[in-house]
């Protein structure tokens, strides 16, 4: 097992306030002025685990089918808040990446999905409230997920095949994480662009493993 537990303590003393920064940090994170920043644990050839402060996001719910059906109204409810509904009347900039929370479910069944985007460093504290009601501000824990990315465009087809590949790999190393649902993380807008980066998350549950994954993954 690759164990940095001295490491990793050192970095969450460094880093204690929310991590919210210049994008120049991230080499797939540079749409936006600001990114969503993190410590490296580990990785292997599969994935790698991640640590993220706890920070703040502006948030919709949305109960439906698929991502494709809630993607652009979740997107305008986020972008109407960030453009002025809000009760500072405050134009916020945009950030990355624009976080969706997925249920894991049949493709027959509704379920709730979420949208978030990612407060800037300076609304971190104190963010203005939503005026609307579908809109709220929410506070991620401190954690640490696994992750896999990929480079084409966010969908159901891409997403899940992603998600399983990640959870086949975490399944056959025996590794604990929160299962049901996962986290896709979108860095780039819908414009056409060379190298496209998205990602899986599942949060880690237990001490992080980046033991080499033997078994090959097609
Ligand atoms: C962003 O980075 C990608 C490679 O990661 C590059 O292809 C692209 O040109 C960059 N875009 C900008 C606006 O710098
Ligand atoms: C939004 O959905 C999440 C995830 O299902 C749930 O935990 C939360 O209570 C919901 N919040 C609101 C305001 O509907």
């Amino acid at each position: 097992r690759i164990c940095f537990s001295g490491l990793l303590g050192l970095l969450l003393v460094l880093n204690a306030e929310a991590r919210v920064g210049d994008s120049s940090q991230l080499e797939f994170c540079n749409e936006t002025e600001q990114c969503l920043l993190f410590d490296l644990i580990c990785k292997n050839s599969v994935y790698e685990v991640r640590h993220y402060d706890s920070v703040k996001w502006v948030t919709t719910n949305y109960t439906t089918f698929s991502m494709e059906f809630m993607m652009v109204p979740a997107f305008w409810k986020l972008y109407k808040y960030i453009t002025g509904e809000n009760e500072a009347s405050q134009n916020i900039p945009m950030t990355a990446p624009v976080l969706m929370g997925i249920p894991e479910k049949s493709i027959l069944r509704m379920d709730v999905f979420t949208m978030s985007f990612l407060l800037p460093a300076e609304y971190q504290m104190d963010p203005p409230k939503p005026t609307n009601d579908d809109v709220y501000i929410q506070e991620t824990p401190a954690m640490n997920v696994y992750v896999i990315d990929y480079d084409s465009y966010m969908n159901t087809l891409s997403d899940s095949k992603y998600s399983k590949k990640l959870s086949k790999a975490l399944d056959s190393a025996k590794v604990q994480y929160r299962k049901g649902s996962h986290f896709a993380a979108g860095y780039d807008s819908p414009k056409p662009k060379k190298k496209r980066h998205c990602e899986v998350w599942y949060v880690v549950e237990g001490d992080p493993v980046c033991d080499p994954v033997l078994q090959p993954f097609a």
